[in-house]
């Protein structure tokens, strides 16, 4: 039985690939090494646990013994790593968690790898492969036109990006230098269940079900590249099982839409799923419309305007295809919140009131 290690697996998405695991790896054994930031919850993992298939351990990936301990008690055929500081606006109050966990703990992450796979013999040496989970905001910022290829070169603006960006090059590294069988993939943004309701999708949802205003940043113009979290999960599994080694591959759902499009999208879909004039908190205000709940902030430093991201490769290569329409995911992200307030009031639970974070204090 394979053992397939998942760092970072009580976040957003490699919550949601623990579950794809489940019913595309039947016969593995799921590892989910997570140090439980507040992004982490291990409520999001309980029905998959709950299989006696996924163990859970927490633990952190820039902390070289805990990280030695994990591989020699558990010989992983496959790691995937998703733990990172992920939040941009957080990366612009607080740096230093980023390059702690996104470089220092991608770079722990590799030196085992590389100690654990030399030791390793045949078959077992041959299949042995880490996966690096990265996105495209490692590229920079578009203009009207053109879009991100394996090829682009890098343009991080944030500190979020710039660690992840710093993490890929030591990831690409220790192919080139060492030999290490790695992958490394960069998605667009993610959206669906289990995403902590500090990003943009969630928070939007939450506020308007009560009331609150939905913060659009600058002029609300800004452009991505959406991408349902189930795709972005099998890619990764296409990307692990048939990629080849040394290789990266850009994933992105072909979703280009606006901040101001996104909020309009899932104030449509609430509107259809729960009608703002059955809602008290709307009827309050005399509101008849999710969408009269939004108002233009302040723009975040250093707003990238446009990702957009060509996809080709990994589409030809390796036959992926995303299965979510906008809409379609939009719909199913929007039932999938209103059928779980409870996670939602459990982990903000005490560490998060959807305040506004990242504007640079003078
Ligand atoms: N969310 C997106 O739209 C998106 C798009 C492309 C790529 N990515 C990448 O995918 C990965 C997962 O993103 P996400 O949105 O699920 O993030 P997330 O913030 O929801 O989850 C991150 C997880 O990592 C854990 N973690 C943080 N520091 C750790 C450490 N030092 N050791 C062990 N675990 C640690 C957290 O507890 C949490 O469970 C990240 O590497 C991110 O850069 C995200």
């Amino acid at each position: 039985m394979k053992t397939i290690v998942v760092t970072g697996g009580a976040g957003f998405i490699g919550s949601n690939f623990v579950y794809y695991l489940l019913s595309h790896s039947t016969s593995s054994r799921i590892v989910v090494f997570d140090k439980l930031t507040y992004a982490g919850n291990q409520r999001s993992l309980q029905e998959a646990i709950e299989t006696g298939r996924v163990h859970f351990v927490q633990g952190d990936i820039a902390d070289s013994r805990q990280v030695h301990a994990l591989y020699h008690r558990f010989k992983p055929a496959y790691i995937f790593n998703f733990a990172a500081e992920s939040h941009v606006d957080r990366s612009i109050e607080g740096p230093e968690a980023f390059v702690r966990t996104n470089v220092e703990g991608t770079f722990q992450l590799l030196q085992e790898s590389r100690r654990y796979w030399m030791g390793l013999k045949g078959r077992a040496r041959v299949d042995f492969r880490f996966l690096h989970v990265s996105t495209d905001e490692v590229y920079g910022s578009l203009g009207k036109t053109g879009s991100f290829s394996e090829t682009t070169p890098y343009a991080p603006n944030s500190p979020y990006s710039a660690t992840k960006a710093g993490a890929d090059h030591l990831v690409r590294a220790y192919h080139e230098t060492y030999g290490l069988p790695v992958v490394l993939t960069n998605c667009s943004n993610n959206y669906g269940p289990y995403q902590f309701p500090e990003k943009l999708i969630p928070l939007m949802i939450l506020n308007a079900l009560e009331g609150k205003p939905l913060p659009v940043y600058g002029d609300g113009k800004n452009v991505r590249d959406w991408l349902y979290v189930e795709d972005h999960c099998e890619a990764l599994w296409k990307a692990m099982t048939k990629g080849s080694p040394g290789e990266r591959y850009n994933v992105g759902g072909s979703n280009e839409k606006t901040n101001l499009e996104v909020v309009g999208t899932l104030c449509r879909q609430l509107q259809r799923a729960y009608p703002a004039g059955q809602n008290p908190a709307l009827l309050e205000k005399g509101l008849k419309d999710y969408g009269k709940l939004v108002v233009f902030v302040k723009d975040r430093p250093g707003h990238d305007r446009r990702y957009a991201i060509d996809a080709s490769k990994i589409r030809r290569e390796l036959g992926w295809i995303p299965h979510h329409s906008f809409d379609t995911g939009m719909e199913a992200t929007v039932k999938w919140y209103l059928g779980h307030l409870d996670w939602c009031r459990r982990v903000q639970e005490g560490n998060y009131g959807r305040q506004r974070l990242g504007l640079l204090k003078k």
